[in-house]
């Protein structure tokens, strides 16, 4: 979540401009006497639902809380974001601040990480090393993993940070050392096998480190979350395996050991999850290098519920990752980026990669090629732990899987799941098709309800922002495409119609450089991290006729999707106020916006293959 958003979700837009205007429940809604112009009869409304305002008379603008501080303080984007945060008690700083900050956790990490691994170097430490070499763990993995031993006493590591001049405020937010009740910082990791985490740019984000006493628990500690440590956005081992992942696909294992002892036998595009349910964000970084994605999983024959649980919200993470990507703006069914694929393969009971691969190393590249896609795989198990013999059993395999199924954004694939299932289980499609509704709404409200239960200490994914899928995308097009498409381009394009005010401003400085002639837009600080985000969007444009096909009709969405949002504005008013007369703006404003969107969808229809 960024900033922005951050202020947004814990602003009230109602309680906002009551500080403004004089606003009454109106339905739904609340009116005003416009703030922005002279009137007598309220065409000014707040939209809580929305969280947004639109003035129907003179104006003929709208928009969100940002919009609204711009205009009645009259200041730009980046003070408003700071007076609103303020309101809500956010300290706002621009990414160069806390980019700053970031290298400093990332710089002391690694002082840590060279200390960790002197530190295994050293007499004392022999007995870990034997561990390594007893677990098979040769000294060249020693060397790339950069294994290391945290000291069980004297808070040697705070010592030795503190000598080398960092101050004891950064090691505490840096995951290194912990705060008594009285005050005082004591080493985080004693005693401990250490194994730096590396993130997507290399560099140590945190650290895992693993008992080495089998009655110490937890087993594994890991640094606690941190500005630069998020288990769910890192891939153990990612650093080492990009160019073998691009090429072989990805192998995604549950356990550090598993990673280490995969790279030590030339199995180098194995990353570890680190024992929690893949995230979308982790399946984003897997997508930037390839669609194929094997999960080995570890052989318990105990513990099956958790790992359902955790396929399940794997499954779903896929799923939405497809269906995004289908629905990037311009692509056709024809043209359609090779799907996500994710296989699973299960190693035998009581077995995990580590012990697979250190008894049978050969046999590891047939294992990861007989996976099975995850829906077979699924059904399979359940088919194998349920007795088909009995009525309850079947149900029990149906429901199970329709709960899968009805995860699947798309209406044709989850029907071509349907009948797969109906198929397999000797049941009538129709039977199948008729328990969905239910079975869809239960499991929203367990994801709902349960949001981290997948894993012990795995966050929530971020959540899902459709409702700015076409602005965002557009926006995207430009940053990527900008040149190809030229500045003629952007004269389809009106900075109203982005309804959140940071893509607003982004497509606003976007037209202000073109205009100066300048090679590249920047944006206030506060913006950087939505910017480089949106310039990082996956993409999938063929050629450059496609390129100028695809920005009109995202255009056109656009507006349209804007025109949307009036008329249910404007009907919403209507709804609630009684009309004197007919030539109320509101209703004009509704006319107007419906016959825009009549024709929008006569050129939608004309220049594009599908409706919409
Ligand atoms: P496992 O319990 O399967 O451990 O946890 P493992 O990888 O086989 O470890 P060894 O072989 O006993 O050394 C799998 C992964 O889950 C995370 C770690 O990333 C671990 O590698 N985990 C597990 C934790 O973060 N904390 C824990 O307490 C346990
Ligand atoms: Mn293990």
């Amino acid at each position: 979540m960024t900033q922005i958003d951050d202020v947004k979700s814990r602003l009230d837009i109602v309680e906002l401009i009551a500080g403004y205007a004089q606003l009454q429940r109106s339905g739904g809604s609340f009116k005003a006497n416009c703030p922005f112009h002279q009137e007598r009869t309220p065409s000014f409304f707040v939209f809580p639902d929305r969280q947004s305002w639109r003035c129907f008379g003179s104006c003929a603008d709208g928009g969100d809380a940002f919009s609204f501080v711009m205009k009645a303080d009259r200041v730009d984007f980046r003070e408003a974001l700071h007076r609103l945060g303020a309101r809500v008690g956010i300290n706002v700083v621009s990414q160069q601040e806390s980019g700053g900050r970031s290298r400093q956790l990332f710089e002391i990490n690694d002082a840590a990480r060279q200390f960790f691994q002197a530190a295994l170097m050293t007499p004392e430490a022999a007995f870990v090393r034997d561990y390594l070499h007893r677990r098979g763990i040769d000294d060249r993995s020693l060397q790339i993993f950069e294994f290391g031993y945290s000291p069980p006493r004297d808070n040697r590591l705070l010592a030795h940070l503190t000598g080398a001049g960092y101050e004891t405020e950064l090691i505490g937010e840096a995951g290194l050392a912990r705060e008594t009740d009285d005050g005082r910082y004591y080493d985080y990791f004693r005693g401990r096998l250490m194994i730096p985490i590396r993130d997507w740019e290399a560099r140590v984000a945190g650290f895992g480190s693993r008992a080495l006493d089998d009655s110490v628990t937890p087993k594994y500690l890991n640094t606690p979350r941190t500005p630069v440590f998020d288990k769910s956005r890192i891939l153990f081992a990612m650093h080492l395996a990009k160019e073998p992942v691009r090429q072989h696909g990805a192998v995604i294992v549950e356990g550090y050991m598993d990673a280490v002892m995969a790279h030590q036998h030339g199995f180098d595009n194995v990353v570890a999850s680190m024992g929690t349910a893949l995230t979308e964000r982790q399946v984003d970084l897997v997508r930037r290098l390839t669609s194929h994605v094997t999960m080995a999983l570890d052989g318990d024959p105990a513990g099956r519920n958790a790992t359902l649980r955790s396929l399940e919200s794997s499954w779903g993470v896929f799923q939405q990752r497809n269906s995004r990507t289908a629905q990037q703006p311009g692509t056709s069914v024809l043209q359609q980026p090779e799907a996500l694929e994710l296989r699973v393969a299960e190693l035998p009971s009581g077995q995990d990669p580590d012990d697979f691969i250190r008894q049978s190393p050969e046999r590891w590249t047939a294992f990861v090629e007989d996976a099975a896609p995850l829906f077979d795989y699924l059904l399979t198990s359940l088919v194998e732990r349920a007795d088909m013999n009995s009525a309850d059993g079947r149900a029990w395999v149906a429901q199970t899987m329709l709960r899968f199924v009805a995860q699947i954004p798309d209406a044709i694939r989850r029907d071509m799941y349907i009948d797969e299932l109906a198929a397999r289980l000797s049941v009538s499609g129709e039977m199948l098709r008729a328990a969905m509704p239910a079975i869809a709404r239960q499991s929203a409200d367990t994801r709902r309800s349960e949001p981290a239960s997948t894993s012990a200490d795995a966050a929530a994914p971020p959540p899902l922002r459709d409702e700015s899928a076409a602005e965002e995308s557009l926006l995207a097009l430009w940053l990527q495409h900008g040149q190809q498409l030229g500045p003629h381009a952007l004269t389809l394009v009106s900075p109203e119609w982005f309804s959140r005010s940071e893509n607003r401003e982004i497509y606003r400085s976007v037209c202000a450089f073109v205009e100066a002639e300048e090679p590249e837009a920047t944006v206030a600080p506060e913006l950087e991290t939505h910017l480089a985000s949106l310039r990082s969007w996956e993409l999938m444009v063929s050629n450059s006729d496609k390129l100028k096909q695809t920005w009109q009709q995202s255009a056109l969405r656009l507006e349209k999707e804007r025109l949307n949002e009036e008329i249910q504005q404007s009907a919403s008013v209507l709804d609630a106020e009684e009309l004197e007369n007919l030539d109320s703006p509101v209703v004009i404003r509704l006319l107007d916006c419906t016959n825009r969107r009549r024709e929008i969808d006569r050129l939608l229809g004309s220049t594009s293959p599908r409706q919409p």
